[in-house]
């Protein structure tokens, strides 16, 4: 069975609370409910990662090396600012889906710029908790 790495970044945590018109109304428990369950129909193994910290996600990256299949990562706002990410997911070389709830395109200027997209075999956004779910179809 395939494993995937899923990773929230920063105030992914607080959904449900933060910013509701962007992001819905449903929680951080929902999501992992939502992924879990997805992941179950689909054959696929996920753990499930979220941190507010950099360096915390760039050593879950780094953990994942021969340990898992793939990565889903969803940066938050470390999309738009992090190198460090951007590095570890090259370093380590899995193939990486970037996953964004809300069109990141279609927002302010600064969230067009995604550092994580010159990795990512695949971006989806916009589609809130249902990217996850086409995000794990990539590894079927
Ligand atoms: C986000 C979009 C980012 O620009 C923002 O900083 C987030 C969430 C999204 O899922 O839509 O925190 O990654």
């Amino acid at each position: 069975m395939k494993k995937i790495l899923v990773i929230n970044g920063p105030n992914l945590n607080f959904l449900g609370i933060r910013e509701p018109d962007i992001y819905g109304k449903s929680t951080y428990a929902d999501l992992v409910d939502s992924i879990n369950k997805a992941a179950v129909s689909k054959g696929l193994e996920v753990e499930i990662y979220q941190s507010n910290h950099e360096g915390c996600i760039v050593d879950k990256i780094q953990e994942a090396y021969n340990h898992f299949d793939g990565i889903i990562i969803n940066p938050a706002a470390y999309t738009h600012t992090s190198v460090a990410i951007l590095d570890a997911l090259k370093a380590v070389g899995l193939p990486t889906v970037e996953v964004h709830l809300s069109d990141i395109n279609s927002r302010e200027e600064f969230r067009k710029f995604s550092y994580i997209s010159l990795y990512a075999a695949k971006t989806i956004c916009g589609k809130g908790f249902e990217g996850y779910t086409e995000a794990l179809d990539f590894f079927l």
